[in-house]
């Protein structure tokens, strides 16, 4: 009786300490794991690497195993080339050269070689070695001015104002210009302390409503563009018509995103939407237009053009017509041109969806009018739209554009994770917000260096293409040089699938 006693003593005293243990062990792990996690959460928000993992501790490490995963589940859930604006296969290729990274893949391409409009380069028999590639040759921008500007890179920053992207963004983007040589565009919301700070090259851009140009008054004011001009960093004056997302409307910069700074800087009410007109008073015809070029050029004596979306050609003629009348001095420098799949950090969805036409279409057309009256050469074309990869800006070398600039490529390099809330000022990334906590989390210092990277990896791929093509530098490539898939399954030559338009040649368009 007394050993059976003992025996359940036993048992229980047993039962009992197992239950302890277990229950010691499991609170022991379950500290630890609160303990790993704290640790987690700091080391996140003290980082300064990843913006999510700084913005977001701890449950920001989804986004990059997902991301990770995604790669391997992503025949089951999603298609490599499925999403929009942006697929995964544009974004990975920024993220990838943004880090430095090896873009190298391996077993075939995933892209879809036949869709109609599919560019394809014509790689040569005989390929340029290294040791015959030349540097990328620079190009002298605004002859008749006073201080023309030389443009080295072919790569640069497309208009995004200080108010649509935040104080880091902006100071990202302008120390990595630096660092890559090429130029930051400053978007219509005048010029800010931080586009300055890099001491980057710059393109002040004028819009409608004419931010950073005010006098007291509310008046465009000369002396308050001569003080702009003096900027040494200022090397051109970009007058805006229009931008892709939104032809036929003026920037829109939320309410929500007007700060004290922001209303200052742009001589407006704090915490009211800003809304720019839909065009300049003083522009509403193509003589207007070379009006207006004439004095920013005069006053400023630095290379001016303008920034439009084609829908339709006409008008050209008009102002190539008015140009000759008045002799070729009197031409803008530039023309950068949008295409209607251009981005932006506000638009009304009818406008972003229907209005304007697409770079593949207009580009090509508008290097054609140049020829074509003799301008080729005196007015340089900036092309815009979508134009984030290697193979993209080839393409628009190959049409015939001089330079490339891109916006959404470079928010990408800066962590973009294409989350579509610019207009909200809650981005995650920092990029498009005020929030101070969400802005913290984008650290200049480190994203300069990725936008470096993605403007110098852009540039040092194209030229592998041209090297492909047979041709010793980007500018050497031409309208032979790429294919585009037609209807009925074969491949047509850029150079004839638009031949001069008057005259029919099928020449190629050589920029040398
Ligand atoms: C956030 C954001 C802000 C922009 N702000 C301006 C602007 O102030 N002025 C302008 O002319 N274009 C602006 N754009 C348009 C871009 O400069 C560019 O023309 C267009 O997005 C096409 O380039 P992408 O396809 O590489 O983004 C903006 C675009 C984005 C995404
Ligand atoms: S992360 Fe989203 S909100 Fe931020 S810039 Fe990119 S698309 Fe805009």
């Amino acid at each position: 009786m007394l050993a059976t006693t003992n025996f359940h003593a036993k048992e229980t005293a047993f039962a009992f300490d197992t239950a302890f243990v277990t229950e010691i062990v499991l609170l022991t792990v379950l500290a630890l794991v609160i303990i790993g996690l704290i640790i987690l959460y700091i080391y996140d928000r003290r980082q300064k690497e990843h913006t999510i993992l700084r913005n977001y501790p701890l449950i920001g490490h989804f986004r990059y195993i997902f991301e990770y995963l995604g790669e391997f589940f992503q025949q089951y859930f999603a298609q490599d080339r499925a999403e929009l604006p942006f697929n995964r296969a544009q974004r990975a290729w920024v993220y990838r050269s943004a880090k430095n990274v090896d873009n190298t893949v391996s077993f075939g391409s995933t892209r879809d070689l036949h869709p109609v409009g599919t560019v394809l380069f014509v790689d040569a028999p005989f390929p340029v070695l290294n040791r015959d590639a030349v540097a990328i040759s620079p190009v002298t921008i605004g002859p008749y001015c006073r201080t023309p500007y030389i443009a080295k890179t072919l790569f640069n920053i497309s208009a995004m104002s200080y108010g649509a992207l935040s104080k880091n963004a902006v100071l990202a983007l302008s120390h990595g210009a630096k660092l890559a040589g090429c130029w930051l565009n400053t978007g219509e919301g005048g010029v800010a302390p931080y586009h300055l700070a890099g001491d980057c090259d710059l393109v002040a851009q004028i819009g409608t409503a004419k931010y950073g140009y005010l006098n007291k008054k509310g008046e465009f004011s000369d002396e308050r563009l001569q003080e702009v001009a003096s900027y040494p960093q200022i090397k051109m004056f970009e007058i805006k018509l229009s931008q892709g997302a939104k032809p036929g409307k003026g920037g829109i910069l939320p309410a929500v995103k007007v700060t004290p700074e922001i209303a200052a800087i742009r001589n407006i009410p704090v915490h009211q939407d800003s809304i720019s007109p839909n065009r300049h008073d003083e522009i509403s015809n193509s003589s207007e237009l070379l009006d207006f070029i004439a004095r920013v050029r005069t006053i400023t004596g630095k290379p001016t053009g303008f920034k439009i979306v084609l829908g339709s050609y006409e008008w050209l003629d008009d102002l190539f017509t008015e140009i000759h009348k008045r002799g070729i001095e009197h031409a803008p420098d530039f023309i950068t041109l949008d295409g209607a799949e251009g981005g932006t950090g506000a638009a009304p969805m009818s406008l972003i969806d229907y209005m304007g036409l697409p770079i593949a279409e207009s580009l090509p057309v508008l290097i054609d009018y140049l020829v074509e009256y003799g301008l080729r050469d005196r007015i340089k074309v900036i092309a815009a739209g979508k134009l984030i990869t290697p193979a993209e800006v080839g393409w628009a070398l190959c049409v015939g554009a001089d330079f490339v600039v891109s916006a959404r490529g470079f928010a990408f390099a800066l962590g973009c994770i294409q989350a579509l809330r610019c207009h909200t000022n809650t981005c995650p990334t920092g990029i498009t917000t005020h929030k101070p906590n969400l802005m913290q989390g984008l650290v200049p210092e480190l994203k300069s260096v990725r936008v470096a990277n993605y403007a110098k990896n852009i540039e040092y791929e194209v030229g592998v293409i041209s090297h492909s093509c047979g041709v010793r530098e980007p500018r050497q490539l031409n309208r032979t040089h790429a294919r585009v898939m037609t209807e009925n399954g074969l491949s047509v030559s850029l150079a004839t699938l638009y031949p001069n338009k008057k005259t029919g040649a099928k020449i190629p368009v050589d920029k040398n």
